[in-house]
């Protein structure tokens, strides 16, 4: 029925009335349009509701009896946890702002019994009212809730007394505007008097109506109660208690119901529907159980009005609804796009990886330079040029202070990845990115204006320590941004810009080495400082991820975020595992010494193999001393700077293969493929090297195929590299560790990274002065070693949500037995299915 001009309603065409609707619903500004449930709305219309009123583009859609803001993040905070008949095991009850006796009367009767049975105390806050057993009214307000909380109440000792205490809250405190401070005062008497333990959940909410559950599940929660005043379409579909006296005027007034209550009278539009009574939906009792009823058609009117409206709600059916909200199913599949916020966001983070990059590319450049070699290390100089053809080749650069050189950055970042594990889970991962940033530009000024050997290396730990932050952070934050279908790809923008850092520092170092004033390394070795400023810069730019804002008690804006990074308000599902898993990770007091706990075995070990084969694969003996493994090998100083220049080139490129086929391939097969493509150059290179050189490093004159079949073959390690264990050896990382354990293990991932990159550039040169072309055959043997790890240990993450990574350990062959599965670790979370 549409009211017409004169104020009398008259009937209408559903079309006709549904025309009306959906033309005032699109003229109207988004945020002037409201949705209001009512209290007895089933699960599945309150959803489609929501999903109209968002994909209008507003988020103003809430249930009735729900106040402003509530917090409907965590399950445990708004429903009945004991379970219904859980309570009789209780031996104290505190009831705060509810009366069982007629609000529910099934939970009446289980505090009935008990008392009777065994004089179990109850004490109550709030008016007086009628009880029908023994119980002591101990005040009427908040105030009575203080003094127990601090323990000046008799009745506080009387729970800390009990065995198995019970608070129930009732649920019109949600519509307080102090519910803050109550359900602060009520944690802190239950953590005093031990209401929740892990055999034990006695902290309640009783709600009041029928829609309360599932509407707190499905997030209809209002932001602002303003939003009412100011809207200009209001959608009540069964909403008859609200206060009318706040709407406007001339809003546009839709009701849709199966009685005639107040708010029919204030109505444009009548949409009559089935009741509650006669419709097939699902409720959620107090226990968050859900219920089913039958029959009628529950959603059709919202679906027929968005189809007239020319906005898709993807379901025409009760199942499909149903699937929608996920009834009975775990299967996430959380809706965003991906973001051109999103996308710049990890643009900017991977920054992170330029400046990383550029430096392990620069410093082989720099040090086969001769004027820097003359100023700095004028002995490897020395023995460098007195070497005759005839001598042993093999040893031409092996000094440990030049190796230093290049080595003691990775030190230094060893060191900061460990401090800054706390800076990240403290101060976010942002604030982390920009102080690698500072310490990073602080290194290269002074390398670039080094006078002595001690600016060299008091610079190169500068950019260390830059670089441990830097590393830390970025790829977390980036896994953490990322929509979790795009996470592979996005993430290795990280690896991405480290192939870039190094191609760009091998292109320089060609130009540089030119230089005639015998200066171009200070140009080199300052340059890197634009990288540095560019993280700075990006990341002072870059908004905190959801999951930081959550870890640092910041939801409010931590939703806003996600709202803006997913570009979609239909959020609350992700948002409500993002709080759910930052809970459980709260629970962890010491990150560091839970990752030895056995559960946390399957991560430990990755965080520690997968760096440390990555290194074993020796793919930084090319990145470092590429120029200097050429000139060992024969070719003039030009020459070696150019072919690090292809293989620097050969690398960028091949990793772009990788961030195109790692969410459709996989993870694991791209590790074995590359694998396999490393292990056969590698014994290529070996028998190339060996048959020229032999063992006594006296190859004679080279002929022509030797430098290509070096060039080519190093250039197809190096992609094979570039598409596997280069990108993998960071994503893979950080996608598999739990939140509670994430940054410390990420610790430990760049740690160990670290100790090895260090390894390498330390004992290279000794290595292939005592090894020779036999070096080549050792990084071979870990290449299998590394394979058959993977293949047997690693399981595929491919697609998997960030917070639902457990379950991929849970159902692991091998790992299965260390893990604590879901059901165990939500204990006290499911509540026993008492109805
Ligand atoms: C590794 C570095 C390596 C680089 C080469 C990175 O993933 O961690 O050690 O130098 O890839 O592209």
């Amino acid at each position: 029925m549409i009211r017409g001009p004169d104020g009398r309603f008259k009937s209408v065409s559903w079309r006709d009335a549904l025309a009306v609707v959906a033309e005032v619903a699109h003229k109207v500004e988004p945020e002037e349009i409201v949705g209001i449930a009512g209290k007895l709305s089933d699960a599945e219309s309150m959803i489609a509701l929501k999903d109209f009123v968002n994909k209008m583009g507003s988020n103003n859609v809430w249930c009735e009896g729900i106040g402003e803001n509530t917090s409907a993040y965590l399950r445990l905070g708004y429903i009945m946890n004991t379970s219904i008949a859980g309570l009789e095991n209780a031996d104290v009850f505190l009831l705060v702002g509810t009366q069982p006796r007629v609000e529910a009367a099934m939970v009446n009767a289980r505090i009935r019994k008990t008392v009777r049975a065994t004089q179990a105390k109850v004490g109550y806050i709030g008016p007086a009212t009628d009880f029908n057993y023994d119980h002591q009214h101990l005040g009427t307000g908040p105030q009575t809730l203080l003094e127990i909380a601090e323990g000046h109440h008799p009745f506080s000792k009387t729970i800390s007394n009990a065995k198995n205490p019970v608070i129930i809250v009732g649920a019109g405190i949600f519509e307080r505007k102090d519910q803050d401070a109550i359900f602060a005062a009520i944690e802190t008497i239950a953590k005093q008097g031990k209401v929740v333990r892990p055999d034990w959940n006695g902290l309640d909410v009783l709600l009041l109506h029928a829609a309360q559950a599932a509407a707190l599940d499905l997030g209809l929660v209002p932001q602002s109660e303003k939003s009412l005043e100011s809207a200009k379409f209001i959608y009540l579909m069964g909403a008859d208690d609200i206060n009318l006296d706040k709407i406007q005027a001339d809003s546009f007034v839709v009701y849709q119901g199966h009685h005639g209550d107040k708010s029919v009278y204030r109505a444009n539009i009548i949409l009559p529907a089935a009741a509650f009574s006669e419709k097939e939906g699902t409720y959620e009792n107090t226990e968050g159980c859900t219920q089913q009823t039958l029959p009628a058609v529950p959603t059709v009117i919202i679906r027929a009005l968005s189809e007239v409206s020319g906005i898709d709600l993807p379901y025409d059916s009760v199942g499909a609804v149903r699937a929608r909200i996920k009834i009975g199913s775990s299967e996430k599949n959380y809706p965003g796009k991906l973001t051109f916020r999103v996308f710049i966001t990890c643009v900017t983070a991977a920054f992170g990886g330029l400046i990383f990059g550029y430096d392990l590319g620069i410093s082989g450049g720099v040090t086969s330079m001769d004027p820097f070699l003359k100023k700095f290390f004028p002995d490897v100089y020395a023995k460098e040029h007195n070497i005759k053809p005839t001598d042993n080749q093999y040893c031409k650069f092996d000094s440990q202070v030049l190796t230093l050189f290049t080595s003691s950055l990775y030190l230094a970042a060893l060191v900061a990845s460990i401090f800054a594990s706390k800076v990240t889970r403290a101060f976010g991962r942002r604030l982390t990115m920009i102080s690698g940033g500072v310490l990073f530009l602080a290194g290269a000024a002074l390398n670039g204006f080094a006078q002595q050997v001690w600016m060299l290396i008091v610079g190169r730990m500068l950019l260390g320590f830059g670089i441990g932050c830097a590393n830390q952070s970025v790829p977390i934050y980036v896994s953490e941004v990322a929509p979790y279908k795009y996470r592979g790809a996005l993430n290795m923008l990280f690896q991405l810009a480290i192939t870039i850092g190094i191609f760009v520092a091998n292109i320089l170092n060609y130009l540089f080495a030119k230089m005639e004033n015998g200066e171009g390394w200070r140009y080199s070795l300052g340059l890197a400082g634009v990288p540095a400023i560019m993280i700075i810069i990006g990341a002072m730019f870059l908004p905190d991820s959801p999951n930081s804002l959550i870890e640092r008690g910041q939801a409010e804006k931590a939703k806003k975020e996600l709202i803006k990074i997913r570009g979609t308000n239909d959020v609350d599902e992700e948002f409500k595992d993002l709080v759910a898993a930052s809970e459980a990770s709260k629970q962890v007091k010491h990150p560091w010494s839970s990752l030895f706990k056995s559960e946390y075995r399957p991560h430990l070990t990755m965080a520690i193999a997968i760096p440390f084969f990555q290194q074993l694969t020796g793919m930084n003996v090319i990145t470092f001393y590429a120029p200097v493994l050429f000139k060992t090998i024969g070719f003039g100083g030009t020459a070696s700077l150019m072919s690090a220049m292809i293989t620097g080139g050969c690398n960028a490129l091949a990793t772009l293969v990788s961030i195109f086929t790692v969410d459709k391939v996989g993870r694991r097969k791209l590790f074995l493929e590359g694998g396999a493509q490393m292990f056969i150059c590698q014994l290529v290179i070996a028998a190339a090297i060996g048959s020229k050189f032999g063992t006594d490093g006296n190859p004679g004159v080279l002929p022509k195929w030797f430098a290509s079949t070096v060039v080519v073959f190093i250039c197809i390690y190096v992609a094979g590299f570039a598409w596997s264990w280069g990108p993998l050896g960071w994503l893979v990382p950080s996608e598999i560790f739990p939140l509670e354990v994430r940054s410390a293990a990420q610790s430990v991932n760049v740690s160990v990274n670290m100790i090895f990159t260090f390894a390498i550039a330390q004992v290279f040169t000794a290595m292939l002065c005592h090894m020779k072309f036999g070096l080549f055959i050792f990084f071979a043997f870990f290449v299998i070693v590394m394979s058959i790890f993977i293949h047997k240990f690693l399981p595929e993450t491919k697609g998997v949500p960030i917070e639902e990574i457990s379950l991929v350990w849970e159902n692991h062959p091998y790992w299965n037995k260390f893990v604590k599965s879901s059901a165990q670790k939500n204990k006290i979370a499911a509540p026993d299915s008492q109805v």
